[in-house]
């Protein structure tokens, strides 16, 4: 079978497509064919070797697949062959098949594409989360998203809409505030082109939370567009520059940043990533998410669709097809 490998850390272009020998259950595993592999800005962090965990070498990116169980292992009866799966496998998703303990597999909604499924879950679990478990967002609060056409972004959005709030989609482009506001984004502004302050303060006059995917030069006026007792939810830094919240603007109004370290939590806090990991797999399944369509590109193009990622040319989720 083939299956993605990256022999040392560097530049994404690096990453190649290898043969490897097929996979065996072991008792308590089973077998999935890989019908999509989620890729992640995560996946492109390690395969530079930027992310806080460097993998040994060599390794096979993909956190996440969608698939169908081609085999069991012995004592395996909550599964059987050809049940649609999706399964958050941290690595090793970029391939064909891939054995994995029978008890971390999870069923795919049958309305969800095999697509849809392996680039849900990470996304929108660190949505839920940010928005659910780090802050309560309610009904009526205005949530500004940055990065709002990229993957947490457009989760974000999904999934505050859900909870009943006004979301105010930040994002470069007109295509990426336009998937933004096809999942319920109320308003849009283009922070490439116009002054994202005193636009979303004009918009809303002031939002209860912002989430922050993005950081770099953005950060220093999303933290101003909140009102009194604010949040900011620090979740990552795809422009690439850590920013400095300035402590006299957190301090003023009463206003808190957050952090949402969702990954660190689903691994400290496996019994509630579960109920969480449910629960968006559940909200998907009876069509109050609504997780868009991603691009497709053939696993041998793993390296173009991590440098895609990378460019900020994408709008969306974007999958490998074994
Ligand atoms: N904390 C957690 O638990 C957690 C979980 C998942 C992901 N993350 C992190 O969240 C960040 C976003 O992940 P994602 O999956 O949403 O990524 P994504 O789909 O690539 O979206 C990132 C967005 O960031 C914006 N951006 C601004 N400058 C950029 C640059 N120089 N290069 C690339 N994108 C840039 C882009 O929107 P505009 O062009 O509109 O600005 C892009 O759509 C990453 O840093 C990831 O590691 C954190």
């Amino acid at each position: 079978m083939r299956q993605v490998v990256c022999r040392t850390f560097g530049p994404v272009e690096q990453v190649g497509v290898e043969d490897a020998p097929e996979p065996r259950p072991r008792p308590g595993e089973v077998v999935v064919a890989v019908r999509a592999a989620g890729v992640n800005f995560v996946d492109a962090l390690l395969v530079q070797g930027s992310y806080q965990i460097k993998p040994p070498l060599p390794f096979t990116p993909g956190g996440e697949i969608a698939g169908e169980i081609a085999e069991l292992g012995a004592d395996v009866t909550s599964v059987a062959r050809g049940d649609r799966v999706v399964v958050s496998c941290g690595l090793g998703g970029f391939v064909e098949r891939l054995a994995v303990p029978a008890e971390v597999v999870r069923r795919l909604p049958a309305n969800l594409s095999f697509e849809q499924g392996a680039a849900l879950v990470q996304s929108y679990a660190t949505a839920l989360f940010a928005l659910t478990r780090r802050a309560r967002v309610r009904s009526d609060d205005w949530v500004l998203v940055l990065g709002a056409g990229g993957g947490v972004g457009l989760a974000s959005v999904d999934v505050a809409r859900h909870l009943g709030a006004r979301v105010v989609a930040g994002a470069s482009s007109a295509d990426k505030l336009a998937a933004a506001a096809a999942l319920g984004a109320h308003a849009g502004v283009n922070y490439a082109t116009e002054d994202l302050k005193s636009r979303v303060r004009e918009i809303t006059g002031g939002v209860q939370v912002v989430v922050d995917p993005v950081g770099g030069s953005y950060a220093d006026a999303a933290l101003r567009t909140l009102r009194a007792f604010g949040q900011y939810l620090i979740v990552g830094f795809a422009a690439g520059t850590i920013p400095s919240l300035r402590a006299n603007l957190v301090l003023l109004t009463n206003r808190s940043a957050i952090g949402v370290d969702w990954g660190a939590w689903s691994v400290q806090h496996a019994d509630e990533n579960r109920a969480l990991v449910d629960e968006v797999l559940a909200l998907a399944g009876s069509g109050a998410l609504h997780p868009s369509a991603p691009q497709v590109y053939p696993l041998e193009r793993a390296a173009d669709a991590l440098a895609a990622l990378q460019s900020r040319r994408l709008t969306g989720k974007v999958v490998l097809r074994p």
